[in-house]
């Protein structure tokens, strides 16, 4: 039988098992899901595309749900986060997995397409970034007809291409994969815009879990996440002393908070740009000075983008940059920078995801995974601990959808308070932290039972 996964070397399996069982020992969360559900196995039935970052993390997950009784195939949502290792093991553990570190925007393509193709079709969607959601939902449109127009830039040139490949091949293909779709769950902040747009133009053909906005998602993987991870990363790439160094960060979310920390935590002095007057008074008052990127671009040497906006930082930004400033990304897309703009200069690769661009005036730039995000192309993401938590989240959104999905209606919801606190409770012993338990009068006193929930919908955390 011919092989049905795509990995950079089978060989790198055994490395990778000994590092998913130092990562299992991390994820409580996952651990005890396997322990609660392994037996009565909720995700039966549940053939499963993954489009979700192919590290060691996301293969405690893949285990986790097929241990539930999923079937799973599996591709990564990025061409550079893909730990190889982590792949072999998945595919020498018998699941089909399509994801290289480095592969090309057509492979990628492809792999995605491949991660949908189980004999008896995809039924479920567990996608980062929104790919997996809009490769099948832009193709069903293309078979009703419409011209999907234009390609604005070279990766849409290439899904464009890999649409019409598809149509060719299983003419219908798209529109009944896209009917067979149960429920999709959403990991991140971008592909959580995404569908809320769908939604806003009544084009989601199916319930949507929005797996970012769970507090403990988006307050701790977006923050305390990229707070260990975005310095790694350009450690990694740059051996370059932090500390001393002038930083700016774009956008004081959650990414642009936990960056902003990990740069201030080696020691770099740290500046943010916001638009939103709320984050930029918080970024004051956590202490960082907030200012135009435009007044300080001479004299920065480290600039990250946060924002998962696009053109954040311009062409005329990145040419009058100091000479040998660091420049990267840790948002979603590759748009935050404008890296098509510098196709006609003068590129020198010092190794995998790390250039050196040289500008006109003859300073250069030293370039980050060609704008992707960093902290997964120039190292290995964010620590197993805190993606546990955000994966106990994708696999209760799973659990709910696949079981529940007949219940919810064509919308994006949020995971209910009680599994949000429960998410974080599975994770409390981990770390040795002891739980103060309310008595009755107390409870009744705030409003709440001494189980929890243990604050209303609105607070903010
Ligand atoms: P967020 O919405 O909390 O924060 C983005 C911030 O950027 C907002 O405060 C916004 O006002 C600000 N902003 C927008 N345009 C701006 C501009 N032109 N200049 C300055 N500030 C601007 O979003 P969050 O959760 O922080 O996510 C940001 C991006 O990071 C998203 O693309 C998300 O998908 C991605 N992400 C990446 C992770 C990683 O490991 N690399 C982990 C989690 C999220």
């Amino acid at each position: 039988m011919a092989k049905d996964y795509v990995v950079k070397d089978i060989e790198l399996a055994d490395y990778g098992r000994k590092e998913l069982d130092i990562a299992e020992t991390e994820m409580p969360g996952l651990m005890a899901l396997r322990a609660e559900y392994g037996e009565s196995k909720p995700l039966k039935g549940a053939r499963i595309v993954g489009s979700l970052h192919m590290t060691i993390q996301t293969a405690v997950l893949i285990e986790t749900l097929v241990e539930l009784g999923a079937d799973v195939r599996w591709a990564s949502c990025n061409i550079f986060s893909t730990q190889d290792h982590a792949a072999a093991a998945i595919a020498a553990g018998n699941v089909p997995v399509f994801a290289v570190k480095g592969q090309s925007l057509e492979e990628h393509w492809d792999y995605l397409d491949r991660s949908f193709q189980f004999p008896e079709g995809a039924n479920m969607i567990l996608d980062d970034g929104g790919d997996a959601t809009l490769y099948v939902l832009l193709g069903a449109r293309a078979e009703a007809g419409e011209d999907l127009g234009i390609p604005t830039s070279e990766e849409e040139e290439v899904i464009h291409a890999q649409i019409k490949k598809r149509m060719e091949q299983s003419p219908g293909w798209f529109t009944k994969t896209r009917d067979a779709i149960k429920g999709v769950s959403e990991e991140t902040t971008t592909g959580v815009h995404r569908l809320y747009d769908l939604v806003k133009k009544g084009q989601l053909p199916f319930p949507a879990i929005n797996v970012n906005d769970s507090v403990t998602k988006s307050k701790f993987d977006n923050k305390y996440g990229c707070k260990e991870s975005l310095v790694d990363g350009i450690r990694r790439a740059t051996d370059t002393m932090m500390a001393g160094k002038v930083a700016v960060v774009m956008g004081y979310g959650d990414v642009g908070k936990g960056s902003a920390a990990s740069l201030r935590g080696a020691g770099a002095r740290v500046k943010v740009t916001e638009v939103d007057p709320i984050c930029a008074l918080q970024a004051a008052m956590d202490g960082f000075e907030v200012v135009l990127l435009e007044d300080a671009l001479e004299t920065a040497d480290i600039f990250i983008t946060t924002t998962g906006n696009k053109d954040v930082i311009r062409i005329e930004h990145m040419r009058a940059m100091k000479d040998m400033a660091i420049v990267g990304n840790i948002g979603h897309f590759d748009n935050e920078i404008q890296v098509a703009a510098l196709k006609n200069h003068k590129w020198t690769k010092i190794k995998d995801q790390v250039d050196m661009i040289e500008m006109p005036s003859g300073n250069r730039i030293i370039l980050l995974s060609e704008g992707r995000l960093l902290n997964l192309g120039n190292a290995t993401g964010h620590p197993s601990f805190v993606m546990s938590a955000s994966f106990t989240n994708q696999v209760l959104a799973q659990i709910e959808l696949w079981t529940k999905g007949d219940e919810y209606e064509n919308k994006v919801y949020i995971l209910p308070k009680h599994l949000d606190e429960k998410v974080a409770r599975l994770h409390l012993d981990r770390i040795g932290v002891k739980l103060t338990r309310l008595d009755k009068e107390q409870a009744d006193y705030i409003g709440v039972t001494p189980e929890g929930p243990f604050k209303p919908e609105h607070y903010r955390y």
